[in-house]
């Protein structure tokens, strides 16, 4: 009985199998993309690929807080004391990115589809109608994350506007078509002459790459739904939690776990912020609008139990205080420790979130049970 429930919740919620969601992809250009996602001509100055902070061995994220851009060296902790520039927010992971339906990108959703309509910071002019391609062609032209805002670089090339970004972009294309690897491969997988070349290709096969190497694969949750496989107790248990009384579905609900909506949860704010020491208004960044003060995209869950820490902030390491972040976010934090300002950001991020539908106190028990459900959204193999 509570198998079938189990069964016929996560299907009224949205989940189908991952091949279901899977867009192809052109192989000779996910092969480059492959190349340029690894390379640190991406970065015009600051010595970084896309890898550097989307690693394999962290679940496509760099396994810290936040993120090291340009400046940093080495893999994971290490980037912490090697003279990088900080990135005030806690590296995503790309499983499910560009797959069907997935129209929302970045904590803040600075790049989203809504209808027809590309929103970002292009403005009117987007350079594609593909939300993830939109989003990455930001990296590169993001201060700190893959160029250093030296005087030289600013008065030549960045300036923070459109005009500025295609100017640095289009030197970018220029590097990538003169790579003696990349530069034959990329043209030949778009049919052009290498001196033809624009950034548009550079990005159209980065985004191949990602589509295609982090698309959602076959999982035990999977296998449960579709296949009779068998699951634990505590699986089951945290499943029903998950749809039911833990309320988790109401965000955590479609075919990512996501409803790609934004919400508040008061995670702990650890340290640097968008908005300053300690602050970040996360969808406000993107709109503005007070009303978006402190909420963030739901983040999606598959692979979630490898990609710690957690939250925009990433100031929570373990998966089950993730968890316990949304019902009693204090037992997370020592408040006589905090500095005032801290504890009155907390208290400012409180306010949405009691008005959110989050679940009320959970035990020890039924959190464990819930991160028992979360593991069975890992990737059954690679
Ligand atoms: C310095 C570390 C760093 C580097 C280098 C980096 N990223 Fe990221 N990436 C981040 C961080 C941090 C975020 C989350 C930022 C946010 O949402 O505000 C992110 C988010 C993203 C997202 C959004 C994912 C989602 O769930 O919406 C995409 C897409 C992305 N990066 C692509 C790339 C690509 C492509 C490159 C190389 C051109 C790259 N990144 C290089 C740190 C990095
Ligand atoms: C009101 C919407 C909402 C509900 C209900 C909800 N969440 Fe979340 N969840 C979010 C948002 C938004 C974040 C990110 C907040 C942030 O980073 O500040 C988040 C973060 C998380 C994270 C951290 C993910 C990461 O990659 O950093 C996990 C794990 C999680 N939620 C699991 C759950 C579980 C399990 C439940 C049910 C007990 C649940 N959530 C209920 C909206 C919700």
């Amino acid at each position: 009985m509570r198998l079938a429930t189990l069964r016929r919740v996560a299907l009224a919620n949205g989940f189908v199998r991952a091949s279901e969601l899977r867009i192809p992809v052109e192989q000779a250009r996910r092969e480059v993309g492959a190349l340029i996602f690894d390379s640190t001509i991406m970065s015009l100055n600051g010595d970084i690929s896309c890898r550097d902070c989307h690693r394999d061995e962290f679940g496509s994220t760099d396994g810290l807080p936040n993120a090291f851009g340009a400046g940093a060296k080495g893999i994971g902790r290490e980037r912490m004391h090697s003279g990088g520039k900080i990135l005030p927010r806690n590296v995503l992971p790309f499983w499910g990115r560009g797959g069907k339906g997935f129209d929302t990108l970045f904590w803040d959703g600075r790049v989203r589809l809504d209808g027809e309509r590309i929103i970002s910071q292009f403005g009117d002019k987007p350079p594609s109608r593909d939300p993830l391609i939109v989003a990455a062609h930001l990296p590169s032209v993001e201060i700190r994350e893959m160029v250093i805002d030296t005087p030289d670089i600013h008065e030549r090339l960045v300036q923070e506007d459109v005009a500025g970004a295609h100017r640095l972009q289009a030197e970018l294309a220029r590097r990538f078509a003169g790579d003696r690897t990349i530069g034959p491969k990329l043209a030949a997988a778009y049919g052009v002459a290498p001196e033809h070349l624009t950034f548009g290709e550079v990005v159209d096969a980065l985004a191949a790459f990602i589509r295609d190497e982090f698309r959602i694969r076959p999982t035990k949750l999977e296998r449960f739904v579709f296949e009779q496989g068998a699951i634990s107790k505590d699986e089951l248990a945290g499943g029903l939690l998950f749809y039911g009384r833990g309320r988790c579905s109401a965000c955590h609900g479609g075919p990512y776990f996501s409803d790609l909506g934004f919400h508040a949860v008061a995670f702990p704010q650890a340290g640097f912020g968008k908005n300053g020491f300690g602050v970040d208004e996360g969808r406000y960044n993107a709109t503005l609008d007070p009303k978006d003060r402190f909420l963030f995209r739901t983040p999606p869950l598959y692979n979630v139990s490898k990609t710690a820490p957690y939250s925009h902030s990433g100031s929570v390491v373990r998966l089950e205080d993730a968890i316990v972040a949304h019902f009693d976010p204090l037992r997370l934090v020592d408040p006589a420790k905090m500095s005032a300002r801290a504890r009155a950001d907390l208290y400012a991020r409180m306010g949405p979130a009691s008005r959110e539908p989050l679940p009320s106190a959970l035990s020890d028990e039924e959190v464990r049970q819930l991160v028992a459900f979360l593991r069975m959204l890992d990737f059954a193999q690679r």
